[in-house]
C-alpha cells in the first residue's frame, strides 16, 4: 500500500515525496468521557493512512485520495469547505494552520490507507493528524505535537461538522507500540500503560452498520451532560464539568433531575471511575478485572447513556457467553461501528468463527473482524521502510 501511494505520487507530480503514516485507534475504556473533561484509555492500531507529500512552489495544493481515486486542486488563498467531503478533512487542517498564522505554501499530496471508513476507528482523525504532521515537517513549522492534536480536533469541528472530543486525534498522534495511553482530558496529562498481550488479543467486531442517529445524538448527549452540570452548579459552584461530580452528589439531588439527564450523568461519573480502576488492574496484570470493567462500561452505554444499538448489544451478549472472552463493549460514539473484545489467544480463531456465524444468522450481515496490533502514533516513514 505504502509503495503504491508513493508510486502514484511520482506518477502524478514527478517528484520525490516525504512519506508519513498516521494510525486509527481503539479505545479500551472511557467512552463519552473526553468532552466531559474525564479520562480515556485509547491506543493506536495497525490500521493506518499513508501520506506522500512535497512542496510544489505554487499557491495551491493538489490532493489525490487514493482509495477513492479522486483528486482536487485547492487555492490556498481562499480555503473554504468543499463539496468533496473527503477534502474537508484536509482543508480543515490547512485552515487551522493558517488561522494560527503559519504560512502554508503550495504542496502536492497523495493519501490512502486501510482504516475502514465508518467503523468507528477514527479514519478522519488519522487523516487530520497525518496531514498536520506532514505539513509541520515539510514547512519546518516546529509546532509542538499537542498543538497539532488540537488543530486536528478543530478541523473536525469546523470542516467536518462534528463537535468531537480530543481522544481520537490524541490517540492517533500519541499512540505508542504495545501501550494504551490514559489521557486526563482536563489537564491533558497522560500516562502510558504497557499492554501485556502475550496471551490475549484485541479483536474488533465490525457490525457494518452506522445508524444515522450517530452525529445528532452525539451532540444531544453533550447537551444532556451540560444540563446536568448546570443543575449541580446551583448546589456546588465549584462543579465545572461532570469530571467534578461524585456519586453522592448525584444521588443527593436525584429528584431534581429530568430522569434521562440523570442516567446520562450517572453513566459518565461511573465511567470515569471505571477508567481509574481499569488502569489499576492493568498495572497489576489483572486482565480479568480489566475485562469486567469493559462489560460494565457497555452496560452503562447501553442502558444509561443510550448510544448502543441492537447489533452492538448482540455482539457483546455473544461475547459474554464465551469463557475465552475477558471483556467486550461497544467502542467510540456508538449507534454502529465496532465492538472491542479482549480474547484469549488460544481461542482466537474459534471466537472469530463463532461471532461471524452468530451475526450472520441474526442479522444476515457478514461480520468483519480485525485483530488489532498496538502501534506508534503518527510518524515519518523512512525510505528503507517502504
Ligand atoms: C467519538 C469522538 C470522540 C469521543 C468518542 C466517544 O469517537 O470523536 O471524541 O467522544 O466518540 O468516547
Amino acid at each position: 500500500m505504502l509503495q503504491e501511494i508513493k508510486d502514484k505520487f511520482k506518477e502524478l507530480y514527478e517528484q520525490e515525496p516525504l512519506v508519513v503514516r498516521s494510525p486509527g485507534r481503539v479505545n479500551l475504556i472511557g467512552e463519552h468521557t473526553d468532552y466531559n473533561d474525564g479520562f480515556v484509555l485509547p491506543a493506536a492500531i495497525n490500521k493506518e493512512i499513508y501520506f506522500a507529500v512535497a512542496p510544489n512552489n505554487t499557491n495551491t495544493f493538489r490532493a489525490y485520495a487514493y482509495d477513492l481515486q479522486e483528486g482536487g486542486e485547492f487555492d490556498l488563498g481562499q480555503v473554504q469547505r468543499s463539496e468533496k467531503s473527503w477534502a474537508n478533512y484536509l482543508l480543515g487542517v490547512v485552515a487551522q494552520l493558517q488561522q494560527a498564522k503559519y504560512e502554508v505554501k503550495g504542496f502536492d499530496l497523495v493519501y490512502g490507507g486501510n482504516i475502514p471508513i465508518g467503523a468507528g476507528l477514527s479514519s478522519s482523525a488519522a487523516v487530520e493528524c497525518g496531514l498536520a504532521y506532514a505539513l509541520n515537517h515539510i514547512f519546518g513549522f516546529n509546532i509542538p505535537k499537542f498543538d497539532l492534536v488540537k488543530m486536528a480536533q478543530l478541523a473536525e469541528h469546523e470542516y467536518a461538522g462534528v463537535k468531537c472530543g480530543i481522544m481520537d486525534q490524541f490517540a492517533s498522534m500519541y499512540g505508542r507500540q504495545d501501550h494504551a495511553v490514559k489521557l486526563d482530558c482536563r489537564s491533558l496529562d497522560f500516562d502510558y500503560y504497557h499492554l501485556e498481550m502475550a496471551d490475549y488479543r484485541i479483536v474488533l467486531c465490525d457490525t457494518q452498520v452506522k445508524h444515522n442517529l450517530a452525529s445528532s445524538e452525539y451532540n444531544t448527549r453533550r447537551q444532556e451532560c451540560e444540563a446536568g452540570v448546570a443543575l449541580l452548579q446551583r448546589h456546588y459552584p465549584q462543579v465545572k464539568s461532570l469530571r467534578d461530580v461524585t456519586v453522592p452528589m448525584l444521588e443527593l439531588h436525584q429528584e431534581e433531575f429530568e430522569p434521562t439527564v440523570y442516567r446520562r450523568c450517572t453513566y459518565v461519573v461511573h465511567e470515569n471511575i471505571r477508567v481509574e480502576e481499569a488502569c489499576q488492574a492493568l498495572e497489576q496484570g489483572d486482565m480479568k478485572t480489566f475485562g469486567e470493567k469493559m462489560y460494565a462500561s457497555h452496560r452503562g452505554l447501553q442502558h444509561d447513556y443510550g448510544v448502543s444499538c441492537p447489533e452492538l448489544d448482540f455482539l457483546v451478549d455473544q461475547a459474554r457467553e464465551m469463557d475465552s472472552v475477558l471483556g467486550a463493549r461497544m467502542m467510540g460514539g456508538g449507534f454502529g461501528g465496532c465492538t472491542i473484545n479482549l480474547v484469549k489467544l488460544e481461542a482466537l480463531d474459534a471466537f472469530i468463527q463463532s461471532m461471524e456465524e452468530a451475526y450472520k444468522l441474526q442479522f444476515g450481515i457478514a461480520l468483519k473482524t480485525y485483530v488489532a496490533e498496538i502501534v506508534d502514533g503518527s510518524s515519518l516513514v523512512e525510505p528503507s521502510q517502504i
